[in-house]
């Protein structure tokens, strides 16, 4: 069995943290999402593994290069033609997948546990497709199967009227068939060759679409609250502390806490975990509250800082208080100098959201 990974898009929900970066390179629990994603498949003994980038993109190789370190053997496939939807991913991968089952992933998806009981619905009831559900709040934003008699029938997406609660999660399992539904599908009306219709079209030919519920924990990670959500859920999954940096005797710590190598805690600090502080970096007379990741050479004097992700090379020498927030690389938060005009001084890019 192999693995395809989709991992372009512009990622413009996430924006302006995605402005300058392919949003699979976004670091949860100091972690990028693509490597969660390899680490997925490579869980379930898949080896082989295509990942499907924008043109000319250079960042996932640069994270991932031959997959190696993961155990794996990784192809980049380039997506010619621009975002044109999911399907057109399988399309576009048609030469690297053959004739072979495939788990297909949608790397900024979420889940917990791994994915082996997928794959083992689908071979012990002989599918052609399995598709991965969870039940979810807001179907509208998926695609969501309608389901009679314990059987899909039909997928829609993103339907105005929901037929069921369940969203179709990015994690999908496929033999050869998919590729001549695929290659046939029309776009629709945004423009896209939509998944959804894939596996409607399956169906209607006669295929056999079967489908597992997500029991554990699922995200698509499109807005920059999932990112907090999936960040905090993945460092509830922590299981012990792990202290590769170095803490002075004059901090307290609670809770499972991940310090790696060179980062230094020092000062009348409190971190409270669970919390990872990320290589070099240091904090000095500083809250770090639960579910707060630090990246890489972060400066933090004088803070606190909850529930937030904060990526590589920031300085927070700021004592009002910072919560529910996504800071991207080399931010400066600052305690204003006592000069004239007083009042809040921003430079911020386009699509930023401060509340004051
Ligand atoms: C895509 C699929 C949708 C699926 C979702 C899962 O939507 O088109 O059917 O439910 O992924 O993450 P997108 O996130 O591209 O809007």
């Amino acid at each position: 069995m192999k693995g395809l990974i989709a991992a372009g898009g512009r990622g413009t929900r996430l924006r302006p943290i995605t402005t300058n970066r392919n949003k699979h390179t976004i670091p949860l629990v100091n972690k990028t999402m693509i490597e969660h994603a390899v680490e997925k498949l490579a869980q379930a003994g898949i080896r082989e593994i295509g990942i499907t980038i924008n043109e000319g993109d250079t960042e996932l190789s640069q994270i991932l290069g031959d997959g190696s370190r993961y155990g794996v053997d990784i192809t980049y496939i380039e997506q010619t033609g621009g975002a044109l939807g999911v399907a057109h991913v399988i399309h576009n991968a048609r030469q690297f997948l053959g004739e072979e089952d495939f788990v297909f992933y949608l790397g900024d998806n979420i889940i917990l546990g791994d994915i082996n009981e997928f794959i083992q619905v689908f071979y012990q009831d002989k599918l052609n497709a399995l598709l991965a559900l969870s039940i979810v709040k807001d179907p509208e934003r998926f695609g969501v199967p309608r389901i009679e008699s314990g059987r899909i029938v039909e997928v829609i997406e993103k339907p105005d009227n929901p037929p069921s609660q369940y969203a179709v999660a990015g994690i999908y399992i496929y033999d050869k068939n998919i590729l001549s539904i695929v290659e046939e599908l029309q776009p629709s009306s945004r423009g896209e060759y939509e998944i959804s219709d894939a596996h409607t079209a399956l169906i209607n030919k006669g295929f056999e679409v079967g489908y597992a519920e997500i029991t554990g924990w699922w995200k698509d990670t499109g807005k920059p609250q999932d990112l907090l959500e999936g960040n905090q859920l993945l460092l509830s999954q922590l299981k012990e502390s792990s202290i590769q940096g170095q803490i002075e005797h004059t901090v307290t710590v609670e809770g499972i806490v991940v310090l790696e190598q060179g980062a230094f805690v020092k000062g009348n600090s409190f971190i409270r975990g669970p919390v990872i502080i990320g290589k070099d970096s240091i904090i000095e007379d500083s809250y770090i509250g639960p579910y707060t990741s630090i990246g890489v050479n972060c400066n933090i004097k004088g803070a606190e800082i909850e529930h937030s992700l904060l990526m590589n090379d920031n300085t927070i020498h700021s004592s009002k208080r910072i919560v529910d927030s996504i800071l991207g690389n080399s931010v400066r938060i600052t305690n204003k100098e006592h000069t004239f005009p007083t009042g809040h001084k921003l430079v911020i890019g386009d699509n930023s959201q401060v509340e004051l």
